[in-house]
């Protein structure tokens, strides 16, 4: 097999295996084979001790006030989003700190001013936190248009989606929802589809969550309206923070529909008025989550000492070796062992990919089989859809036809039982690497695949 580093990158991997023995050891002591960055990052242990001497020495209390030690947790916290903004050079947006990504969207779902007069467009390839935006939008009485990404490569249909635009361009509030990176196949979408949207008369929404963790994103150059972020997926602790970083000039496009606690500068319970806040305290409601944000800028200031076009790099050299060996596995007979979907170019590829494992007979093995032996041994990978059925829907060649169907013929269902339904496979085996990701990691994976050599499922499931 060979090597992972080129001429070019040693340095780069005597770096990132110490950084792994230094920072990341407990993996080692324990034989993991940790895959599944896309799912969460790992923290590095140095994170952990700076959040823990901060909580041992500091005296913090509830923000919104004026005592000491709530001026002292809103003095971190402010570090915390300044750092934020400075991070994705984000200086004409508001940074709102949120639960997860999924907050995130969920507050331009409810406060996007959606309507008979309003559309929505949005990448077949989105995460169900993003999909379930359109019940806002179809609720309202807007409209609800998918684009769908190409079966060959799993990139955008540019003819439709500038068709999509196009026809949408007539109502009066349109936003345009799209990921940077599919938290599914690893494809980095074009981020140019985020001006031209603009110029056609959209919002957009960019899901970064996905794309961050390995990719710089530079708000001073690209410009969405709305971007939806978890911290965890970049740096692994603390989770549930996220944030949703607003552009200025959007920021009274949102209508909130409510409000809560630290969300409003005045509030009167005789006549039911009052004024919102305004800025990020309009959407963060009730208390936010003041000792763990300190340790958002902690997580950020280690990433930034490593540098994210550093990580990046690696992150791309790993994806490439992997690929490019498990592409090399076949039966004696000449059948490939794996499929991995989506593009050959990996200039267009994340730190994830999905594939399907095939018998000898070039029957699928179903990723239940293929993980419960990689769990078996300490490797650990993902399967099944993601939240993301439109990547699977596409893969698995689900007709529109097929699937409505399906859900018109019960009030309730499942995975399983649609499988049974349609007679059609379903889901897939995701791979995802990291900042703590080594060659040893990818190899283990490998050998595992290499071990389904000429077998069927059958004879594979009774050795393992
Ligand atoms: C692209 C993308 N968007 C949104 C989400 C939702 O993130 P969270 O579960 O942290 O809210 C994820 C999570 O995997 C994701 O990968």
């Amino acid at each position: 097999m060979e090597n992972v580093v080129s001429a070019l990158d040693i340095q780069d991997d005597v770096f990132f295996n110490h950084l792994r023995e230094q920072e990341y050891n407990r993996l080692d002591e324990s034989k993991h084979a940790y895959l599944d960055y896309t799912g969460g990052n790992l923290y590095a242990i140095s994170q952990i001790e700076k959040h823990l001497k901060l909580l041992n020495s500091e005296v913090l209390g509830n923000p919104h006030s004026t005592n000491p030690t709530s001026l002292k947790a809103t003095h971190l916290v402010e570090e915390a989003r300044e750092k934020v903004l400075s991070f994705f050079n984000a200086h004409d947006y508001y940074c709102v700190f949120t639960q997860n990504a999924s907050a995130s969207l969920k507050i331009i779902g409810e406060s996007y001013p959606f309507g008979t007069n309003g559309a929505l467009v949005l990448l077949a390839d989105n995460h169900n936190s993003v999909n379930g935006i359109r019940e806002y939008c179809n609720g309202k009485g807007g409209k609800t248009t998918y684009v769908p990404v190409q079966y060959e490569d799993l990139e955008i249909n540019s003819r439709i989606l500038i068709k999509s635009l196009e026809d949408a361009s007539k109502f009066e509030n349109k936003l345009f929802a799209f990921p940077a990176q599919s938290n599914v196949s690893g494809v980095k979408h074009d981020l140019k589809w985020v001006e031209y949207a603009q110029n056609k008369g959209f919002d957009v929404l960019l899901d970064a969550a996905a794309y961050v963790p390995s990719s710089k994103l530079d708000l001073s150059k690209i410009h969405p309206d709305f971007v939806s972020i978890s911290f965890y997926k970049i740096f692994g602790y603390p989770t549930g923070i996220g944030c949703l970083l607003i552009r200025k000039s959007a920021f009274h496009k949102l209508q909130k529909p409510w409000f809560a606690g630290g969300t409003v500068t005045l509030v009167s319970v005789a006549t039911q008025n009052k004024f919102l806040a305004n800025g990020h305290e309009r959407f963060e409601d009730g208390t936010i989550n003041y000792l763990n944000i300190p340790a958002v800028k902690i997580g950020l200031d280690y990433i930034e000492s490593i540098g994210i076009e550093r990580i990046s790099k690696r992150v791309r050299s790993l994806i490439e070796f992997v690929t490019t060996e498990l592409q090399k596995l076949h039966h004696e007979n000449g059948k490939p062992i794996v499929k991995i979907f989506g593009p050959k170019d990996f200039n267009h590829r994340g730190g994830n990919i999905i594939m399907n494992f095939f018998d000898v007979e070039g029957h699928a093995f179903p990723f239940e089989e293929i993980e419960k032996h990689t769990n078996k041994q300490m490797i650990s990978i993902r399967s099944g859809c993601f939240c993301n059925p439109g990547i699977d829907e596409i893969n698995n060649c689900l007709t529109t036809d097929e699937l409505a169907t399906y859900f018109v013929s019960r009030d309730n269902g499942n995975y399983y039982d649609m499988i049974a339904f349609l007679g059609k496979m379903r889901g897939a085996t995701r791979l995802s690497v990291g900042i703590a990701t080594t060659q040893n990691d990818l190899v283990r994976f490998i050998e595992f695949v290499q071990g389904l050599k000429n077998k069927t499922i059958q004879e594979f499931s009774q050795i393992n």
